[in-house]
């Protein structure tokens, strides 16, 4: 028996921000990053819409990317003192993560990070407020699952809190937010975007549910990614990722991942390459070591009139190529003797990974180094 968690309501569409006029409350906080969602207009935008409906609306802003610990606590002081009844993660990923765990403390001021670390445990919400996400990178899906990633930085990790209950209530999946996204964002969240499919639509929790929106998300990628990276005022491309990026997300968010993100959630850890580009480089190998395992890759293949697992590993290598992203970490500029010297507790790291679990194949500790070295070299998987 299995479960199929999704957003009650997700609008979609090139100006679909202005279904913000149906969203119901008295009082808003809208959670942001940085400048880019300020200067694009879409902040006085999304206050302007809410005040059309009679909701006022306070902003915290300056969620770091990779958002701390400290913020979240920061922010859910904020909330405690504003009361809204309306929480708005608007922008990045980074700052709708933040926003979905303040929310966890602005509900239960008394529980604490490591309690709420444990998979599972977070107490039902909305007893206070609750929950949009307008994101504008196209690569998490944050909006559409019950995952947000915080970092504590004394302690050099990065926790996933996993729980349905943090799921939005609403996503806005709106391409305009998008356009200011420059090439290196859009390529990286775009393979972030690829790889939560990929790894869905393996995974041992994936179902006819997750795998229809796996397959078709992948389609989208391979047509649109390579013209949203070229060109990042082509307003179909924008809303086109967008879109699978939702797709990705929902499809994840219920089957959940594999060994990509095991493995890149080190690589990103230890060496500070971007998450969806770690995720690029590793995926093709990732992929040859889990077709021994499972045929599925071969229906990803053949979406894009291609026929076997390599295949499919090699048009991946194509695409990664044509957005601009190296195709090892050496070539990234990882340090050999860094690269030496982190290897075995990379692998360790990588095989205690909750995302392990679920992976098609499991692999040895020895298996995940000799990926992790080809990645590494530009080696080909053949084991
Ligand atoms: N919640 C989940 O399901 C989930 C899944 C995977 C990863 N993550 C986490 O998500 C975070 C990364 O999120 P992200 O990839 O969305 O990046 P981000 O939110 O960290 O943003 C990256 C940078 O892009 C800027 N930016 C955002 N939107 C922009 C736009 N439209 N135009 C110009 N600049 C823009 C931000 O200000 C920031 O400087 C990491 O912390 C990662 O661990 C979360
Ligand atoms: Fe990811």
């Amino acid at each position: 028996m299995s479960s199929f968690i999704v957003p009650r309501k997700i609008y979609h569409g090139l100006g679909s921000l202005e279904n913000l006029k149906e969203v119901e409350g008295n009082k808003a906080v809208i959670v942001i990053g940085g400048g880019s969602i300020k200067s694009s207009g879409f902040l006085d935008k999304t206050i302007n819409l809410l005040k059309e409906t009679g909701i006022t609306s306070t902003v915290f802003e300056g969620v770091e990317p990779d958002p701390s610990v400290e913020t979240v606590m920061k922010g859910a002081e904020f909330l405690k003192h504003e009361k809204p009844d309306l929480i708005i993660g608007l922008g990045g990923c980074s700052a709708i993560d933040a926003a979905k765990a303040m929310w966890v403390f602005y509900e239960y001021p008394e529980v604490t990070f490591e309690e709420i670390v444990r998979p599972f445990t977070i107490k039902p919400l909305r007893n206070k407020a609750h929950f949009v996400a307008i994101p504008s990178t196209s690569g998490t899906g944050t909006e559409a699952t019950g995952v947000s990633v915080i970092t504590d930085r004394s302690k050099g990790t990065k926790y996933p809190l996993v729980s349905y209950e943090i799921c939005p209530d609403i996503a806005i999946v709106d391409g305009n937010l998008c356009q200011s996204m420059p090439p290196n964002i859009t390529a990286n969240t775009g393979m972030d975007a690829l790889s939560h499919d990929v790894e869905a639509f393996v995974a041992d929790l994936a179902s006819p549910y997750t795998d229809a929106l796996s397959i078709d998300s992948v389609r989208i990628v391979f047509d649109y990614l390579p013209r949203a990276f070229k060109d990042g005022n082509n307003l179909e491309a924008r809303q086109a990722m967008h879109d699978a990026s939702c797709l990705g997300g929902m499809a994840f968010s219920n089957a959940i991942l594999g060994i990509i993100h095991s493995m890149a959630h080190q690589i990103g850890g230890m060496f500070s390459v971007p998450h969806g580009c770690a995720n690029a480089i590793l995926m093709p190998n990732v992929i040859r070591f889990n077709s021994r395992s499972t045929d599925k890759y071969r229906l990803l293949a053949q979406a894009l009139g291609k026929e076997t697992a390599e295949d499919f590993a090699k048009e991946i290598e194509n695409l990664r190529q044509s957005v601009g992203i190296k195709s090892n970490f050496k070539e990234y500029g990882v340090d050999p003797e860094v690269w030496k010297e982190k290897l075995d507790a990379i692998t360790q790291n990588a095989m205690e990974d909750p995302c392990t679990g679920t992976n098609p194949r499991q692999p040895t500790l020895e298996e995940i180094k000799r990926i992790f070295e080809s990645c590494f070299s530009g080696g080909v998987v053949d084991f």
